[in-house]
């Protein structure tokens, strides 16, 4: 692979990522400094603190990325950023760094949807992973993440159409709320993944909001659900009137399985669903929730059942990191120069219209 090599930076909320991708694919370096630390205690981001913290780590996690790859200003043909959405101070953390970077080495610089990041993270290769083809179009991507649940069709590179998505909380958002309310801290889609596991009873049946016929998908009726449950199940261990007794590890097991089968299935059921309808050559999954190990298994049983390809990224490229910026400036880079208001922060960049 021989094409050209971009700066990414990500800054959009809680994890500062730069990378250096080639011909927006080869991984040469994809740091990624993680805030979750600094976040744990008030059990959710602290815009602020994002911020302030981007300002701290983006000029290390700079230098990691360019020793890592070994490489030189001279190697880079220009710089990927994304400009939203996102938090408005973290953004501007990442955009400022990468306008001056661009002035003062003089190399041209591109805006980046971090959403698009989210989907074109499936064209990525690791350091030294054998090429294979691209994602083949047309295709359909599921992407949900803290911020955005949404299915997209995709005809051609740029080309979107929104099938649907959420009409309330995000995937990821209600994987945080239960994760709280089974004391189980932050972020929660790991710790509810990871309490899932050791589930022994498999058979809790939580709401699934289908929305008739519709892509869209709403969660917040099931974290209603969730809540109700988790106040029966702490009247039932007789713990209801003490605020500070944690549940019994058998009953957050249950509760969290019974939770993220319920999300699981609507997920798959509505990506399988319109990735057929579509003639869709592959399915993409991505975005923070990707990471986990349930939805990723589901799909990959109702794929193989339908021949259809599925393409998902490992975890550490599901999740925010600069690689995906990377791989999707990469596509704007080609294709034209990048307008000035490409390079404003915008908070509620969308991805697609239906
Ligand atoms: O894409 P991402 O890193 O950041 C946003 O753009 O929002 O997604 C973060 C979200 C969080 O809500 C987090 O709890 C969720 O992804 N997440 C998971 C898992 N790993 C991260 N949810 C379920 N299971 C996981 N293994
Ligand atoms: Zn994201």
């Amino acid at each position: 692979m021989t094409g050209p090599l971009l700066l990414a930076i990500e800054t959009s909320c809680d994890e500062t990522g730069v990378a250096l991708v080639e011909d927006g694919r080869r991984i040469h370096a994809n740091v990624v400094a993680s805030q979750v630390a600094l976040h744990a205690g008030s059990g959710g981001v602290v815009p602020e603190l994002a911020a302030r913290a981007h300002l701290r780590w983006i000029l290390p996690a700079l230098d990691d990325a360019m020793t890592g790859a070994g490489a030189t200003w001279a190697d880079i043909d220009g710089i990927a950023v994304t400009r939203g959405p996102g938090l408005i101070g973290s953004l501007l953390v990442g955009i400022n760094v990468a306008r001056t970077l661009a002035w003062i080495h003089g190399k041209p610089l591109v805006g980046v949807n971090h959403l698009e990041g989210h989907v074109y993270a499936a064209w990525l290769l690791d350091r030294g992973e054998p090429e294979h083809a691209p994602p083949p179009l047309p295709l359909v991507a599921l992407v949900v993440s803290g911020g955005h649940t949404f299915l997209v069709e995709m005809r051609a590179e740029r080309e979107y159409r929104l099938l649907g998505e959420t009409v309330d909380d995000a995937a990821g958002e209600a994987f945080d709320k239960v994760g709280r309310l089974l004391g189980l801290g932050y972020p929660g889609g790991p710790a509810v993944s990871k309490a899932a596991e050791g589930a022994t009873r498999r058979d809790l049946a939580f709401p699934r909001a289908w929305l008739g016929d519709s892509y869209d998908f709403s969660f917040s009726g099931l974290k209603t659900a969730a809540r109700r449950r988790v106040g029966a199940a702490r009247a039932e261990e007789g713990i209801a009137d003490d605020p500070a007794a944690p549940l019994s590890e058998a009953m957050v097991a249950e509760l969290a399985w019974g939770f993220q089968d319920a999300v699981v299935d609507v997920l798959a059921t509505k990506a399988m669903r319109a990735a057929m309808a579509t003639r869709a050559r592959a399915l993409i999954l991505g975005g923070g929730v990707a990471a986990n190990g349930a939805l990723r298994a589901r799909l990959a049983d109702d794929a193989a059942a339908h021949g259809l390809p599925l393409i998902v990224p490992r975890p550490g490229l599901c999740t925010d990191n600069g690689a995906m910026i990377g791989a999707a400036g990469h596509v704007r880079f080609n294709t034209a120069g990048s307008p000035e208001s490409d390079l404003v922060a915008r908070p509620s960049l969308p991805l697609a219209r239906a």
